[in-house]
């Protein structure tokens, strides 16, 4: 008998492109995962068109209807027990979560995050990387903890910031790894190869990369 797949939620508030990474990765029919539920903060977002469109519960949660982070989280509880989720993916979601709340799903909740933590935490994380003088940036799949964009850390990739870069053509680059970072993140996860040890995060048979990166790139030899 085959094992049952990892029930997860994913909670989005916008476009929802890393759903879609996780969406489609999912799909894969040796994945030991499954979303069962999206749940939106925001009506009318393009994530819940792309969860329907996979056939997948789309929940809108309006966190304008709540009087308080309590109610709102409260809610979400419900939405995820009935749906039975298991495990929650932050991707894109854009409100903070009460501390009762994040306790609930320790070591059960991820989120992916566009810089390289522990720096820049927060928003606007990509023309704070450029305004710093970064040479490099990416983005980060960790666990969450009470404390906003901290906690154990899985996956990271690199991304070289461009001396002609905007926040939004780095933005892009970051995202492309998102879309590689989080679905593998979550892999892990499902197949039990991923132990938390303080701080650290350890991946059962991991491997490492052995190259380096400069930026700016040593020039040519003639
Ligand atoms: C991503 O950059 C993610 O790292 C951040 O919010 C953005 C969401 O984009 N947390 P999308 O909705 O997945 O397209």
């Amino acid at each position: 008998m085959s094992k049952a797949r990892l029930r997860v939620g994913v909670l989005v508030s916008g476009s929802g492109s890393n759903l879609q990474a996780l969406i489609d990765s999912c799909a894969a029919p040796d994945h030991p995962a499954e979303i069962v539920t999206v749940i939106s903060n925001r009506p009318g977002v393009k994530a819940l068109d792309r969860a329907k469109k996979a056939g997948i519960e789309a929940v809108t949660v309006d966190h304008k209807a709540y009087p308080d982070r309590e109610s709102f989280d409260a809610e979400m509880q419900r939405a995820l027990d009935a749906a039975g989720v298991e495990f929650i993916c932050l991707a894109g979601f854009m409100r903070l979560l009460t501390t009762g709340f994040v306790e609930h799903w320790s070591r059960r909740m991820i989120n992916i995050h566009p810089s390289l933590l522990p720096s820049f935490k927060g928003l606007n994380v990509q023309q704070r990387a450029i305004d710093a003088g970064a040479r490099f940036s990416g983005c980060t799949v960790h666990f969450v903890t009470p404390e906003m964009d901290v906690g154990p850390i899985i996956q990271q990739a690199v991304v070289p910031i461009h001396q002609d870069d905007s926040a939004e053509s780095l933005a892009a680059r970051i995202l492309e790894q998102e879309h590689r970072i989080y679905p593998a993140s979550l892999r892990w996860i499902a197949e039990g190869r991923i132990r938390i040890e303080g701080e650290r995060v350890l991946l059962d048979s991991a491997t490492h990369p052995d190259t380096s990166l400069l930026n700016p790139a040593p020039e040519a030899t003639r």
